[in-house]
């Protein structure tokens, strides 16, 4: 049976409802978005039903953690089909606050995880972390979740959270969630659809040239440059295709590894046409 979902937009709300559920003992699992929910989003509500009693999803177009000349006013903004998908799934608690509600004027507070912020797509994307850590810092502190679900598809942010949540003593447990992919192996995004049809065929480049590296692993290569090497060539067999970063970094620390010889992260970006795409794959010895 579908449960109407309820629609917080202020914090005073999602806080009333949040701490109703605890009183009643539940569990609460807190899924963050920006929204433009897709199959992605929706594995990580399905891993929050299955862990906790009641989940809380956030959708929130976060303005810090975008870059001036990045895709904020673009940004697909589809609250109406979200909260019937929502709706769908029996999600209790939606949160979808305004920006005016998130940051009050003159906030000058900031979450940085100092270092690994600068890594990976923080080298290109400055300050994109920063804004990151700050926007989840907030969430975890209106809806004080048990468990928050995170996808594996944006491994960087995912090591910045869990940095976070553990020099920060957060009372909560972070649980990572698989890249869900479209049947021809593109890894979803709510950014897929600002790909042309042509695009979306040149943008199959990422997840191939990430399973060339798998597979040059899995026949016994542990160089990570000679990987390495796979990857760039992979990627340059579509020359409209502009790398961004194809790293193969340690998962904790996003520090760049000479030998696999423990669970590895090779990450890939880039830009097909103007949308900036991101992949990976983690080796595992
Ligand atoms: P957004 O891009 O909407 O993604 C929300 C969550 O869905 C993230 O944890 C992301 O890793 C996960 N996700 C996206 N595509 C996925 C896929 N194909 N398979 C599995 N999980 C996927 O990430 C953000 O929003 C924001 O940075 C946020 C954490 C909400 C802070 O603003």
């Amino acid at each position: 049976m579908r449960r109407q979902v309820r629609i917080c937009s202020t914090i005073a709300e999602v806080r009333a409802a949040c701490s109703e559920l605890r009183s009643e003992g539940k569990s609460l699992g807190l899924v963050p978005t920006m929204g433009a929910l897709h199959a992605g989003h929706l594995s990580l509500v399905r891993a929050a039903k299955a862990q906790c009693a009641a989940v809380a999803v956030s959708i929130f177009v976060n303005p810090t953690q975008f870059g001036p000349s990045e895709d904020l006013a673009k940004y697909p903004r589809t609250l109406e089909s979200d909260r019937a998908a929502l709706e769908k799934e029996s999600v209790g608690i939606v949160f979808a606050p305004t920006v005016q509600e998130m940051y009050p004027p003159g906030e000058t507070t900031w979450v940085t995880v100092g270092g690994l912020s600068e890594k990976l797509d923080g080298r290109s994307r400055p300050g994109h972390f920063r804004g990151v850590t700050t926007v989840v810092a907030k969430l975890f502190h209106i809806v004080q979740p048990d468990r928050a679900f995170f996808g594996q598809k944006d491994a960087a942010q995912l090591a910045i959270i869990r940095r976070m949540v553990r020099d920060q003593n957060f009372p909560v447990e972070i649980v990572a969630c698989p890249i869900i992919r479209e049947p021809d192996g593109l890894a979803m995004s709510s950014r897929n659809v600002y790909l042309s049809k042509e695009e979306r065929e040149q943008a199959l480049v990422l997840h191939r040239s990430l399973q060339h590296v798998e597979g040059g692993f899995h026949q016994g290569e542990r160089n990570a440059a000679k990987l390495q090497d796979v990857g760039n060539e992979g990627i340059a067999r579509e020359p409209s295709v502009r790398l961004d970063y194809f790293e193969i970094v340690d998962p904790v620390t996003l520090d760049p590894v000479d030998t696999i010889s423990g669970p590895t992260l090779v990450a890939v970006a880039a830009y097909v046409g103007a949308t900036r795409l991101i992949d990976n794959v983690v080796l595992i010895p």
